[in-house]
C-alpha cells in the first residue's frame, strides 16, 4: 500500500505579504487553490489516504479548506511542523503515519499537468527503494540537480541549487519512497541553509543502489515565487482542472 504525503510547510518569505495572512499553499493558482493540484495528482494515483504536514501558523485555514477529505472520497490526516526545518525534517514526520508503507511525496507548491501515476506503478513493481522525476529545464540551477551516466539512465549524484549545475535535469518535488527513508532522515545533518535536504535523502538511497529515475513529459513548475507563481497561473490555463477536484468545486 503507498501513502500520500503533501509537504506544506516552510517559510514562504519569497512570496511575502501573499502570506502574511495565510498559507502559501492556499493561493490562487487558475481558479483554485494551489493545494489542489498536488492532491489531485496522489488521488489520480489511486492513493486515499494522505498526510497533510504544515506550519502551525495557517494550519486552521489548510483545514478549513480540505476537511476530512470526505468530499473528495479520500482521507486526510495533519500533522503540523513547527519549525520550518526544510522538507526532509517535515518527511520525518510522517514516520507513524506511514508506518511499515511505502510512500509517494509530494511538495504543496509544484504544479504537474499530467498525470504520474504510471510511474507509481513501476515504483511498486520494482525493488528500488527510491524513485524521483526529472524534467529537463532552462533554469537547473534553481533547483535539485541530478547528475546522469552517459546513457542517461542512471542518476550518479543530485546537487541542490548548484552554481554550476552538471545538467538542465531539475529534480521535481514528487518523491517515492520505501519506509527505510525514515531511519535515513535521522542520519542527516543540517545543510548551510540550515534545513535537512531532501537531496541528501536521495543522494543516501544513490549510495544504496538502489534509486531509480525516470524522465517527466509534461510540463512542471513550482510555484514559489512571484514569477513562478506567475508561470503556473498561466500554465494551468492549458490544463483542465482535476475531475476529483470539479466535482467538488464546480467547472466555472
Ligand atoms: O520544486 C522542486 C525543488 O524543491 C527541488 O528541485 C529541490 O531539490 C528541493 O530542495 C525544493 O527546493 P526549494 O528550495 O524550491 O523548496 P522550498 O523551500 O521552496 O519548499 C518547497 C515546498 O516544500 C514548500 O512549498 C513546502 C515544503 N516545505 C519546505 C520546507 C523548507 C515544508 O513542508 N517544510 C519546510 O521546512
Amino acid at each position: 500500500m503507498v501513502k500520500g504525503i503533501v509537504l506544506a510547510g516552510g517559510h514562504a518569505t519569497r512570496l511575502y505579504p501573499l502570506t502574511k495572512v495565510t498559507n502559501k499553499h492556499l493561493l490562487p493558482v487558475g481558479k483554485i487553490p494551489m493545494i489542489y493540484y498536488p492532491i489531485a495528482r496522489l488521488i489520480e494515483c489511486g492513493i486515499d489516504d494522505i498526510l497533510i504536514v504544515t506550519s502551525r501558523d495557517h494550519m486552521g485555514d489548510i483545514v478549513n479548506l480540505l476537511g476530512s477529505g470526505a468530499e473528495l472520497g479520500i482521507s486526510f490526516t495533519y500533522k503540523v511542523q513547527d519549525v520550518a526545518g526544510g522538507i526532509a525534517q517535515a518527511l520525518g514526520l510522517a514516520e507513524t503515519f506511514v508506518g511499515n508503507d511505502s510512500c509517494a511525496v509530494i511538495l504543496g507548491d509544484n504544479i504537474f499537468t499530467s498525470s504520474f501515476a504510471d510511474d507509481i506503478k513501476d515504483f511498486v513493481l520494482s525493488d528500488s527503494g527510491a524513485r524521483i522525476i526529472l524534467k529537463s529545464v532552462p533554469d537547473p540551477g534553481r533547483y535539485g540537480v541530478a547528475e546522469v551516466s552517459d546513457d542517461g539512465k542512471t542518476v550518479l549524484n543530485i546537487e541542490e541549487k548548484p552554481s554550476s549545475p552538471k545538467s538542465n535535469l531539475a529534480v521535481t518535488g514528487v518523491y517515492f519512497y520505501d519506509s527505510s527513508v525514515f531511519k535515513m532522515i535521522k542520519t542527516l545533518k543540517p545543510s548551510g541553509r540550515g534545513e535537512l535536504e531532501i537531496t541528501d535523502v536521495n543522494n543516501g538511497y544513490i549510495k544504496k543502489g538502489c534509486l531509480s529515475s525516470c524522465q517527466y513529459s509534461g510540463e512542471w513548475t513550482d510555484a514559489g515565487t512571484f514569477s513562478s507563481l506567475l508561470y503556473a497561473n498561466n500554465l494551468v490555463k492549458n490544463i483542465e482542472i482535476p475531475k476529483v477536484i470539479t466535482n467538488i468545486v464546480g467547472k466555472e
